[in-house]
């Protein structure tokens, strides 16, 4: 079997014939050894991995298959906008529990003509027909989270194929079609089932068994598709079809959306109420990046609707105030820095923080450094902070608390890219949990649950929350893809999945990059320690698990648990350095 698997991964390598690899590690890039690798994966081998280095152009995506035909793209000098869109289609199909065409993604960009950092909103929209109550049960209750997952309720107005479209139109320059050509081949002839899509379809095989379309696809014969299959969505190769001979609009005015909301409104559980004019109404908007400084550099992210770069920028701006650099990674202090600091911003993100189209969110004040120096002051004390609370800012928002629930499952992607031109890309990319909604159209694609992003209430002791259902609005995100400018040039392109903790995930590796003065390959696999609401969680099996007696002296709870962060990085320094976090199956490659 391991050998017909080989044969069948060389086969697919030769058959897309990729030849472009950077000369250092060689070893380590081979394709043959990386994809076997990638179905066996070997942790140990993969810590052990040092920076991908190339010259010219760079992909960091979270499948190797992925990273392999966008290299082919950027090869041919094709920009990062054309890398990222074959990327994306082809995650679609080797990644399709964690993003696609049924799904959001936030784009950040940095335009080396204008010199300029742009960032795309591609997030999905919540059903004009929506009701405020739709996520609790009839006596006003929150619905348990995966009661409100499944079906076709959660499902939110996709934003992923228009913002493929508009981000092409802006920075395109290889021939639209040829874009899908070798997502067309793999979806036509067969790609490789990964180590992590077979764990993730065993993890949910019951809720996927709820819908034929999903259950046949990924269960047939009631069988979990094995690590190391050839599979094949000839449903999907259709769709890629259809979209790259008419564009987006099939989406939001044509066939497909009208599978779309078939499938949502007919769907046998939790039935929802996505419309023809949801998706006729939906647009990719142009929205300013929120940049900070941290030390020397400026971080750049994606503003409201996502939290991401706001709550990274708080974190960042009150430990700034800290010698985190001469203090370290082993010193418990550091982490009690970082732990409150994240507590103290994630106060003001549930407070503060939703779509800025429906609530005024004080971005400038959130950011201010004088806000934030005076909000570090509280990580001066020696135990941990007793009481978080939320800053008082002169805006006022009529908001209120509300925490997430959102389960860390390992869904959503980041992709990182640097091409030829200078251009750099940063784009987180989701379905929401694994596998979305589960539903599935006869498209070949899972929908989103996007909408359990939103609170679950509206109202908490009187008071609006921030972040409730409203048709139209787009649900609050933790996405954080980054861009870090140094002298107005790009050093650092990253992301994460994971939820809520990608905040943390980003931070830390920021952190370990700019303080520690860690590579990119380092820096995806940084140990984590999370804190956002109290409980300190510290990585298992890593030297950090080691600080849980100093840390519960200073009074936190601590827990340990295992993370699935996918950091995918590159630094741009006097040549390119790619980093992809050994928790998932990313690879880094460069020419
Ligand atoms: O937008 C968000 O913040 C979430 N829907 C992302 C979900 C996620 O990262 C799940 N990953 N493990």
């Amino acid at each position: 079997m391991f050998f017909l698997n080989l044969k069948l991964v060389i086969c697919i390598f030769f058959a897309i014939s990729f030849s472009a690899w950077s000369d250092q590690n060689s070893d380590k890039i081979n394709p043959e050894i990386f994809n076997i690798g990638s179905q066996n994966k070997n942790i140990k081998l993969k810590k052990e991995r040092k920076p991908i280095v190339s010259d010219n152009w760079m992909v960091v995506t979270a499948n190797s298959q992925a990273s392999i035909v966008a290299g082919k793209i950027l090869e041919k000098g094709g920009t990062a906008v054309d890398a990222m869109i074959s990327a994306q289609l082809v995650l679609g199909l080797v990644e399709p529990e964690s993003s696609g065409l049924g799904g959001g993604a936030f784009l950040v960009y940095f335009d080396n003509t204008k010199k300029e950092v742009i960032t795309l909103d591609g997030r999905e929209t919540a059903p004009l027909l929506i009701k405020e109550k739709i996520f609790q049960d009839v006596d006003g209750k929150s619905l348990k989270f995966f009661d409100a997952v499944v079906g076709g309720k959660s499902v939110g107005t996709p934003g992923t194929p228009a913002l493929l479209e508009e981000a092409y139109k802006r920075w395109g320059r290889t021939k639209w079609s040829l874009l899908f050509k070798d997502a067309m081949n793999l979806s036509n002839n067969g790609f490789i089932v990964s180590k992590k899509l077979n764990s993730s379809i065993k993890r949910s095989k019951n809720s996927l068994s709820k819908f034929i379309n999903t259950k046949t696809y990924f269960l047939p014969n009631n069988v979990p598709l094995k690590i190391g299959d050839i599979h094949i969505n000839k449903k999907y190769a259709n769709t890629l079809k259809v979209f790259a001979r008419d564009g987006s609009k099939v989406f939001y005015d044509g066939a497909i959306g009208d599978d779309i909301i078939s499938t949502v409104q007919k769907a046998s559980i939790n039935a929802g109420f996505l419309s023809h004019k949801d998706l006729l109404n939906y647009k990719v908007i142009e929205r300013s990046p929120v940049c900070s400084k941290y030390r020397d550099y400026e971080v750049c992210g994606m503003g409201p609707p996502s939290s991401g770069a706001l709550t990274i920028s708080q974190i960042l701006g009150m430990i700034e105030n800290y010698n985190i650099s001469e203090l370290g990674p082993t010193n418990p202090d550091t982490w009690k820095i970082i732990g409150d600091a994240s507590r103290l911003a994630f106060a003001d993100r549930s407070l503060y923080m939703a779509d800025s189209d429906f609530i005024n969110v004080p971005i400038n004040e959130l950011i201010d450094k004088n806000y934030l120096y005076e909000r570090s002051k509280f990580l001066d004390s020696k135990n941990k902070i007793e009481i978080v609370k939320a800053g008082k800012l002169v805006s006022k928002s009529s908001s209120n608390w509300s925490n997430d629930i959102s389960l860390e499952l390992p869904s959503t992607s980041h992709i990182s890219i640097v091409d030829i031109y200078g251009n750099a890309l940063s784009m987180t990319t989701t379905i929401e949990n694994g596998f979305g909604s589960r539903l599935m159209t006869n498209g070949g694609f899972l929908l989103n649950n996007e909408l359990t992003d939103f609170s679950f209430k509206s109202f908490k002791n009187g008071k609006k929350i921030a972040n409730n259902i409203e048709p139209g609005k787009r649900p609050r995100s933790s996405m954080a893809p980054t861009i870090i400018l140094k002298n107005n040039r790009p050093v650092y392109v990253l992301g994460s999945p994971g939820g809520s903790n990608i905040i943390g995930y980003v931070v830390n590796a920021i952190v370990s990059m700019i303080d520690w003065k860690n590579n990119a390959q380092e820096a995806a696999s940084v140990s984590h320690g999370i804190n956002k609401f109290g409980t300190y969680y510290l990585e298992k099996n890593t030297f950090i698990s080691k600080l849980a007696p100093s840390l519960e002296a200073m009074n936190y709870k601590v827990k340990l648990k295992n993370f699935s962060s996918g950091l995918n990085i590159i630094n741009i320094n006097d040549r390119l350095y790619g980093g992809s976090d050994h928790r998932r199956e990313g690879i880094a490659i460069g020419n």
